[in-house]
């Protein structure tokens, strides 16, 4: 793996997220990965920041309220489609998506959390904060829109601690 800067390859992440990353978290040693299509990565309190948003049905939400840390794998070539497609659509409520798609967990550099093999570039994250959506502070009728049934996010800023590309 080689280490490269959080936003060196960003374009590259942008334009792979329609078709989704893995967002992977690990909590009492179950692991879970789903796919993300959301995603910002920048500078806040001065720090690498990447801001994922998670919905409150999700099981990897309730994963993600018992730690501190996440990882996002993008692969960037288009590959992955199938695992993707799965990830984003079954839960780890029901299915052990390691297991069942033959997904590679790799050792994280800087968290407990695995990155997942196969992929192209990886960010590990600690989480510095969190918050549950307030329907109420909701500005815009488009944003509106993404909640018909009241399955609001909670948003996850995650200090990137390393990112690297596989060589
Ligand atoms: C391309 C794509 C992007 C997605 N992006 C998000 C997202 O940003 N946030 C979210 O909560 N769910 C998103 N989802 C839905 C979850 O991946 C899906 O509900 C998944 O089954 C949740 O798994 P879990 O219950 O194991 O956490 C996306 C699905 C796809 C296919």
């Amino acid at each position: 793996m080689q280490k490269v800067d959080y936003n060196e390859y960003l374009p590259d992440a942008f334009e792979s997220l329609p078709d989704g990353a893995f967002l992977t978290v690990q909590s009492d040693g179950e692991k879970n990965t789903m796919t993300i299509g959301w995603n910002l990565v920048g500078i806040n309190w001065s720090l690498p920041m990447t801001l994922v948003m998670v919905r409150s049905s999700r099981h990897t939400h309730k994963l993600l309220e018992e730690v501190d840390e996440y990882t996002i794998s993008f692969p960037l070539q288009g590959q992955m489609e199938e695992e993707l497609k799965f990830c984003g659509s079954r839960s780890g409520r029901d299915h052990d998506k390691f297991e069942e798609q033959n997904l590679q967990p790799l050792e994280g550099r800087q968290v407990g959390t695995p990155v997942i093999g196969g992929c192209d570039l990886y960010y590990e994250c600690e989480i510095v904060y969190r918050q549950h959506m307030d329907p109420d502070k909701i500005a815009s009728q488009a944003v509106r829109d993404c909640y018909p049934e009241g399955d609001y996010h909670t948003l996850y800023f995650g200090r990137i601690l390393d990112s690297y590309l596989t060589e």
